[in-house]
């Protein structure tokens, strides 16, 4: 049945072009091009991406988190310490990260080596959240079973309690940042017919050397 119209649906690109003569030499000024033409379409979701780890089975998971900082160094997303992820993260600190800006129709990927932001970098984060963020850290157990939603109300009640005295939320000691440090990263710009253009940056003895991938 899904067939009927699943072969049907295809959508043809051709909004903008990619060479390696128009792209950035360095890819961190090529992203944040991307990425402020992307905030204009795609406004507060342009920040949306797919983190992707590698499972002690094995196998490779995705799960989208929000990119909350890039510099010269690398990417920046927030969670729980204890979730599935981060304890993937820690056995297996490499992953992945995919944006897809359906408006711009681009694609960027980019991989390399993961580690926690300094502590005091996470506080800083953790304060500008809202209230109901900062609680909701403390009162839920990323990734692991609970019986009920009412199991996550209590939770949060609970919190407000421990709180309810004290003008701040400190940060839980499980709850932080990871920096993804990156070696390659992949700029896809969506052309017509599926003969899209494919430019990757390889971070090769400290230089990123640059070449198109056919698509
Ligand atoms: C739009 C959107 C944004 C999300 N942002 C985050 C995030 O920044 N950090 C996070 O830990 N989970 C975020 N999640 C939830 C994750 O996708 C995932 O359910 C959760 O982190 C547990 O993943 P894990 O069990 O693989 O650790 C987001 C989900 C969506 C749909």
């Amino acid at each position: 049945m899904a067939k009927d119209f699943l072969h049907g649906m295809r959508k043809d690109y051709g909004k903008d072009s990619l060479t390696k003569a128009s792209v950035h030499p360095d890819p961190m000024v090529q992203f944040e091009e991307w990425f402020k033409a992307a905030m204009k379409t795609d406004g507060d979701e342009a920040n949306v991406l797919t983190l992707s780890t590698l499972g002690e089975d094995q196998i490779p998971e995705g799960r989208i988190v929000l990119l909350k900082f890039y510099a010269e160094d690398g990417f920046t997303f927030y969670t729980n310490y204890t979730s599935n992820k981060a304890k993937q993260l820690e056995k297996h600190p490499y992953a992945s990260m995919t944006f897809h800006w359906k408006s711009q129709e681009r694609q960027v990927r980019v991989k390399g080596a993961i580690t926690r932001v300094p502590a005091e970098i996470s506080d800083e984060y953790f304060k500008e959240r809202p209230m109901g963020s900062r609680i909701g850290a403390w009162a839920s157990p990323q990734s692991q079973e609970i019986p009920n939603r009412e199991f996550l109300d209590e939770r949060v009640e609970e919190v407000q309690k421990k709180f309810e005295n004290q003008n701040e939320i400190p940060r839980p000691d499980y709850w932080g940042g990871y920096l993804l440090t990156p070696v390659r990263i992949e700029f896809w710009q969506g052309r017509p017919s599926r003969l899209h253009d494919r430019i990757v940056y390889d971070l090769v003895d400290g230089q990123w050397e640059t070449k198109r991938l056919a698509p």
